[in-house]
């Protein structure tokens, strides 16, 4: 069977207005797919007093697919019981998943680069992989209080670090063959390892450029000369951070996807934004991000990469065209990008190049 199964997980916030969007692109480009919803996040703990239904992995593996819109809780007060935090929700899908690999591209299109408050001959033409370790570190170490003192474990395996950065090599030389391996090894153990279990990849891949470099120069350079990155490689933590630094080189985090992989085609899209509940029902969520995620999730684990590139195109005619919504500087609303990019998927389908 062709597969086609996807489990929608609007959340809260602007989730649900930018995986409605994302649907209806989604079906014009694929019309075998096939939508089942569920409530996750604060969403589903208003409905249910917890964050997601105890079936939710179980059902999630009869999935191909599952797209995300936000989790996060629209009034911001944070949960007494941490196992009800709305974003449990998306920890356990990562985990219980075992999505190791996060995928976050990073394009510096023209039109969104102009209004950067980047110099836009920088970052003109960026062109980013980010490559983040998703399911250790900081993020899923132990932690708690002893004796008055706070504490979150970082930790990884070698076995960890061998995966991800396996799977970096690969995109690396499907790529322009450069990679970025950031890390902090001058200072924690957890970076020794990492950096060396890179390096004895690297020398399996002499075809690879790969260059070391410490997560806080990374954070300077970057800013620098944006240019000069292809895949950059990182943890956990860091790959949160320096992924919303470089949303800034591709216009903000409304346009940013992501795809979170595992060792099989199963995958979990979002977009790298979070719920924003400051805009929340107003109708002017960039739906772009989410979208990209849709045609990312086609070509990972759909296995329909001529509807992924026909989203992407519809995407780069509308953002080219200036159809945009206010956190990029434009006037439209979210309907009226979808519509656009609708339109678009509609013309390309018509007219393939
Ligand atoms: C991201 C987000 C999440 C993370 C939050 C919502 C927990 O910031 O996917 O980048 O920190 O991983
Ligand atoms: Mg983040």
């Amino acid at each position: 069977m062709t597969p086609g199964r996807v489990l929608l997980l609007p959340g809260d916030g602007i989730g649900p207005e930018v995986v409605a969007a994302a649907r209806r692109v989604l079906e014009l480009a694929d019309p075998r797919l096939r939508f089942s919803e569920r409530l996750v996040g604060a969403a589903a703990l208003a409905a249910h007093g917890r964050p997601y239904d105890p079936d939710l992995i179980a059902v999630a593996r009869e999935h191909d697919a599952i797209l995300l819109g936000a989790v996060g809780d629209p009034h911001g007060q944070p949960a007494e019981v941490w196992e009800l935090r709305p974003e449990a929700a998306l920890f356990a899908l990562r985990e219980k998943l075992d999505l190791f690999l996060n995928l976050r591209p990073v394009t510096g299109r023209p039109s969104l680069v102009e209004g950067s408050t980047l110099n836009p001959e920088a970052v003109g033409g960026v062109d980013i992989l980010i490559v983040r370790e998703l399911v250790g570190g900081l993020y899923f170490g132990r932690k708690g209080v002893r004796g008055g003192t706070t504490y979150d474990e970082c930790a990884y395996t070698p076995a960890q670090v061998e995966r991800i950065a396996r799977r970096a090599f690969a995109l690396a030389r499907s790529r322009g063959s450069v990679l970025h391996s950031i890390d902090k090894a001058n200072i924690l153990l957890t970076g020794r390892l990492w950096r060396d279990v890179v390096e004895r990849l690297a020398g399996e891949h002499p075809d690879v450029s790969v260059e070391h470099m410490l997560v806080d120069n990374a954070a300077l350079q970057l800013v620098r000369r944006p240019r000069s990155f292809d895949v950059l490689l990182t943890e956990n933590l860091f790959g949160d951070i320096l992924s919303d630094e470089a949303a800034a080189f591709a216009g903000g985090l409304g346009v940013l996807p992501s795809a979170s992989l595992g060792e099989g085609p199963l995958g979990l899209y979002e977009p790298v934004h979070g719920s924003a509940p400051d805009i929340a029902g107003r109708g002017i969520a960039n739906p772009v991000a989410t979208i990209l995620s849709g045609a990312l999730m086609l070509r990972h684990s759909l296995g329909n990469e001529p509807a992924a590139v026909a989203i992407e195109r519809a995407v780069d005619g509308v953002v080219e065209a200036g159809i945009a919504t206010p956190d990029v500087g434009g006037d439209a609303t979210t309907d009226e990008v979808t519509s656009a990019v609708v339109a678009n998927v509609r013309g390309l389908r018509r007219a393939p190049a």
